[in-house]
């Protein structure tokens, strides 16, 4: 897949952008929003394996590129529920706190609501996701910039890579709600 807006382009991830993916998954600083503080620890054939994993599939991994600079990367899942479950991360810290965030997020919405190739198979009618209760910064994008619904607090459901419990919160956005917010 491309998107491409302005200076932003989103594109699907290959092989040769394993040695940029492997540097931020094993960066703990990076990975830590994810619970991996200490980063995952992959080797370069690792990631190689997991960036084919992703290819031919209408579920994808993506890399995010701002004015040609390679910044950040995304992933989103079609499991054919009538839902897509994206994630997104601005890797390169000069990238954040800078607007794009929220103009990915919507880049990226409004293609999974209206990619012929995915809703002609799968129709997507909401968009799933979650992020950790301590990520402030993304829960005010969410509900301030993105005008998603907080459907709830998951207290204590999952434990990171050091084994503490850690809380998550959950968002929705449908159709009809990201249309209609446009
Ligand atoms: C979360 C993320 C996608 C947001 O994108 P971004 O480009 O940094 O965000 P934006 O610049 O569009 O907006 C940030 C907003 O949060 C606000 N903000 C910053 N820190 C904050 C905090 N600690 N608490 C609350 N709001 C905060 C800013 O003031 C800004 O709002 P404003 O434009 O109204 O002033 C990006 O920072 C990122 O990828 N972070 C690292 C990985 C991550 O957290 N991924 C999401 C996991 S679910």
């Amino acid at each position: 897949m491309r998107i491409e807006k302005d200076n932003i382009v989103i594109r699907s991830a290959n092989v040769d952008d394993a040695i940029q993916l492997n540097k931020w998954w094993n960066d703990g600083k990076v990975m830590d929003h994810a619970g991996f503080p200490k980063g995952l620890g992959q080797s370069l054939e690792e990631t190689m394996d997991e960036i084919r994993n992703w290819e031919g599939k209408l579920s994808q991994l993506c890399i995010i590129e701002i004015n040609g600079n390679v910044v950040g990367e995304l992933s989103y899942k079609i499991k054919g529920d009538g839902a897509a479950y994206p994630g997104w991360k601005i890797c390169d810290f000069d990238y954040q706190n800078q607007g794009y965030g929220s103009q990915i997020i919507k880049l990226l919405f409004e293609f999974l609501f209206t990619d012929e190739n995915i809703n002609s198979k799968f129709p997507i009618d909401r968009i799933i996701w979650d992020t950790m209760l301590e990520n402030k910064r993304a829960q005010y994008v969410y509900e301030h910039k993105i005008k998603a619904r907080k459907i709830g607090i998951k207290e204590n459901s999952w434990q990171d890579q050091l084994g503490n419990w850690r809380s998550s919160v959950d968002y929705d956005i449908s159709r009809e709600e990201f249309l209609n917010a446009r």
